[in-house]
């Protein structure tokens, strides 16, 4: 599959052009697809390369916790990205506004994101993204693993996630198509990546628009602490801003801290 349908006049020279889905692999099973992205890292052709998978047996989530799947029901792939300028933080917004498009556009339904990268309809969660880094040569590579379920009716799902996870078919009432929306997947990602790189205002005024607790309360654990505030606003670069209840205004890393509520 090539992202074939970008538009040229976002590209600019000088600038870094990866071109997601340039390279598509695709594997019926697998550990975890980003694990697979990562064998491919030490040839700096293979930036922008995809790996897919119907389904995964040690898929993994954020902060230490397991990503479930039942063969066939989700959207399951990582992206390779080599050689990245992008910060952490920013990738991870980006990575946000990507997908939450992708998943809005699937049905009328809005997709919001739960910082840091969260994609809920409705206010549960139905897709979750998994953000690695490592450095090798000099060069900061990135994986972007995405986990999108499509196809879960709610008894699929363990009865302790049921209140909080959904599926696009539960929230549409209708069968998703999952290669429409790889596609879509695919192109909003090279879009988003090339307008991250270029003007990363236009990433976090999107992340800002889509994101569901602007100005509200939250509580988040960072290195073993828990925190309680209301959110100000997201830097780019360092993450989010928190107005700490009795206390002073501080930035927490997407990288190191945990959302509680
Ligand atoms: C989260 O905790 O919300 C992130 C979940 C990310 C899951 C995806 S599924 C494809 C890729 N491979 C993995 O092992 N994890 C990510």
């Amino acid at each position: 599959m090539r992202a074939d349908t970008l538009n040229p006049d976002l590209i600019k020279p000088g600038l870094k052009t990866t071109r997601v889905g340039s390279e598509v692999v695709v594997f019926s099973s697998t550990a975890s697809t980003n694990d697979i992205a990562w064998h491919y890292a030490s040839k700096k052709s293979n930036d922008g390369l995809v790996v897919f998978a119907e389904s995964q047996q040690a898929g993994r989530g954020r902060t230490g916790n397991k990503w479930f799947d039942k063969p066939g029901q989700s959207l399951l792939c990582s992206t390779l990205l080599i050689d990245e300028k992008l910060d952490a933080e920013l990738l991870t917004l980006t990575c946000a506004v990507a997908v939450a498009e992708a998943v809005g556009k699937c049905g009328k339904h809005n997709a919001r994101i739960k910082w840091p990268n969260d994609i809920l309809i409705n206010s549960k969660k139905v897709s979750g993204i998994l953000l690695e880094s490592k450095t090798s040569r000099g060069r900061r590579n990135y994986v972007v693993g995405i986990g999108i379920n499509c196809h879960q009716q709610t008894k699929c799902f363990p009865p302790e996630i049921r209140p909080i996870a959904t599926s696009i078919d539960i929230e549409t009432a209708s069968h998703c198509d999952r290669i429409t929306l790889a596609k879509r997947l695919l192109i909003n990602l090279d879009e988003w990546l090339i307008n991250a790189r270029r003007e990363p205002r236009l990433v976090i005024d999107k992340w800002l628009e889509m994101n569901t607790q602007l100005h509200s309360r939250v509580t988040l654990t960072c290195d073993n602490r828990i925190y309680n505030g209301i959110v100000l606003g997201i830097d780019p670069q360092k993450g989010l801003i928190l107005q700490l209840e009795n206390g002073p205004v501080r930035i927490f890393s997407a990288t190191q801290t945990s959302l509680v509520r």
